[in-house]
């Protein structure tokens, strides 16, 4: 599964790109808007750290306009994906840019219905949001699991991005579930290391090894 930065902090990102385990970024207007930067700026800087594809989000509501954003971010850098979201318009959109070897990636997808119709207009990234939808009583992971099996059943080459990722859980649920990428937070990214008994077990090994060092020397 890849792993994807889901943050548009170039400090986050350069962070972890340095581990060389960061295999593309996704943004929204939200992310965005948190770094208090200008987009194209803040977009164009993440698309030299990382080599894999950046997610950059359109903020027209029309199809018309929402082409001409797509038109226009995907000349930024090689490695951009044009995100839209799924509405009706959005769809139009993405069925007239895949067309000209555009990369898209249809956002806030809740169902499986929407990840078809999505997959359908020709979406490289389709992106379920598992949190939010728990968030309402529904089954994030399970909507991840149903998409796997439609999308295979057809053959689509779609890729899923497991996002609106909540929790090292999340990731270990989608990996079980068969998503092609997980779009992390970095606070979540930094927790998937982490397990108390590697803490423990290290902290003893240390011990016990300084205590062996100390032993030779008498
Ligand atoms: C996905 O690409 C979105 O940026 C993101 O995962 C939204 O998640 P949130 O529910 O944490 O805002």
């Amino acid at each position: 599964m890849k792993f994807f930065l889901d943050t548009a902090n170039t400090d986050d990102i350069r962070k972890y790109a340095a581990l060389g385990l960061v295999d593309g970024v996704t943004t929204n207007p939200t992310l965005i808007s948190r770094e208090g930067r200008d987009f194209e700026t803040v977009v164009k800087e993440i698309t030299t750290i990382v080599d894999g594809p950046v997610s950059a989000e359109v903020t027209a509501t029309k199809a018309e306009e929402m082409i001409e954003q797509a038109r226009e971010v995907s000349k930024w850098a090689k490695n951009i994906v044009v995100k839209i979201p799924m509405t009706e318009e959005g769809l139009k959109a993405v069925s007239v840019v895949s067309k000209e070897g555009i990369k898209t990636n249809v956002t806030l997808i809740f169902s499986v219905a929407q990840g078809l119709l999505a997959a359908k207009a020709g979406a490289t990234f389709i992106s379920p949001f598992l949190g939010r939808l728990d968030d309402i009583g529904g089954d994030g992971v399970g909507l991840i699991q149903d998409l796997r099996t439609v999308l295979d059943n057809y053959g689509f080459k779609t890729e899923i991005i497991a996002a609106s990722v909540r929790g090292v859980q999340h990731v270990e649920e989608v990996a079980l579930a068969g998503s092609d990428i997980a779009t992390i937070p970095a606070g979540v990214f930094g927790k998937l290391f982490k397990h108390p008994l590697t803490d423990k077990g290290l902290d003893s090994f240390m011990k016990d090894w300084a205590e062996f060092q100390a032993s030779q020397k008498n």
